[in-house]
């Protein structure tokens, strides 16, 4: 028998305030001309005192398991992927599994800052694999807006909050209809930390610090990287870019979007995009496009989709699913 981890159901969750450029620009030395043309954002979401980044993974997951048809008590397996957890430890995953109201599950938090769905999604899906876990919710929740320095008009418009979390089942491949993932892809390159960082932390200031990013260079790297690992995943699963039904980004520029998808030679209309909506929410923004293309009737089950992301280390992947 082969296991497959099949995505029975997706979820996410907003912060209630919703910031739009020309908001921004009554604090920020920014214009809404400058945000739209350079990077396709008009909104993001910023989280009150009462939403935080459990909180917001918390109701991604719940809806995750409402459109599954599952309970939280079939849940044994909680990876949570996000670089602003609610406390330096214990993990973000242990509150949202206390939240969710399950007494015992292996759940923990991934670090790979954008990426981090990507890696969290690959971890869970070697457990369901491996045959140690049958139902696994994988989350990628963020919480930017405190660790944005509001006076750094470069970074500060760029990042939203927000939540995204998908329903993995261990399913028998001769079950499944072909569905489940496929194939994933990661990649780490430590050499790049400079260009986008957090100038704090618990062993180093003692202090959370503030996002640094020389954006530029990331830019560069992010079209190479991103449509390199996308061609790489694809030939892993056998598949070529023509038989892709919808490419799900990591939502950090509608520029890069454009670039990497015409690297790929993959039509834009097969590209969602909600950066608009939600700027970059770093480890959320693949499960919330993913998300909000499910619930839009947009991606259906069955389809083949591409997920990928890139961020901070630098760290990128790619991960091919029959919906
Ligand atoms: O999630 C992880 C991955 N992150 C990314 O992928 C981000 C990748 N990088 C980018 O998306 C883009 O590089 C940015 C959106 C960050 C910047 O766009 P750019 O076209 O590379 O602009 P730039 O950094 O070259 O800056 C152009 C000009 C500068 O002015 P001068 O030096 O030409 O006079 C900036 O000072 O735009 C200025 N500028 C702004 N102006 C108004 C920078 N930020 C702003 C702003 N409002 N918010």
């Amino acid at each position: 028998m082969m296991i497959r981890s099949v995505i029975l159901g997706t979820g996410s969750a907003l912060p209630v305030r919703r910031v739009s450029n020309a908001e921004l620009a009554e604090t920020v030395d920014t214009t809404d001309e400058w945000i739209v043309e350079r990077t396709g954002i008009r909104f993001r979401h910023i989280a009150g005192p009462d939403e935080t980044t459990a909180t917001l993974a918390a109701d991604a997951c719940k809806a995750a398991l409402g459109a599954a048809g599952k309970s939280a008590q079939d849940v044994d397996l909680i990876v949570l992927a996000t670089a602003t957890p609610d406390q330096t430890f214990p993990s973000s995953a242990t509150k949202v599994q206390a939240m969710l109201g399950i007494d015992d599950c292996v759940a923990f938090d991934v670090a790979a800052v954008c990426s981090g769905f990507l890696y969290a999604l690959q971890v869970a899906d070697s457990m369901i694999r491996a045959g140690a876990h049958k139902c696994a919710l994988v989350i990628g929740a963020e919480t930017f807006s405190r660790i944005l320095d509001w006076e750094d008009r470069t970074t500060c418009v760029l990042f939203g909050d927000g939540a995204g979390a998908v329903l993995l089942e261990a399913q028998d491949s001769a079950d499944s209809d072909g569905r489940g993932v496929l194939a994933t892809k990661l990649h780490a390159d430590g050499r790049h930390n400079e260009l986008l960082y957090v100038d704090g932390g618990p062993s180093t200031t003692g202090t959370v610090g503030k996002v640094r990013m020389k954006g530029r260079e990331v830019f560069r790297h992010a079209v190479t990287n991103l449509a390199s690992v996308m061609g790489e995943s694809l030939a892993l699963a056998g598949f070529t870019p023509d038989q892709v039904d919808w490419v799900v980004p990591h939502q950090a520029n509608a520029r890069i979007l454009d670039a990497t998808a015409r690297k790929l030679g993959l039509a834009p209309g097969k590209v969602v995009v909600t950066v608009d909506q939600h700027a970059n929410t770093s480890a959320a923004s693949v499960p919330l496009a993913l998300d909000t293309a499910v619930r839009d009737g947009r991606i259906q089950p069955g389809q083949l989709i591409v997920l990928e992301a890139m961020g901070g280390g630098f760290t990128w992947g790619a991960s091919v699913i029959r919906f």
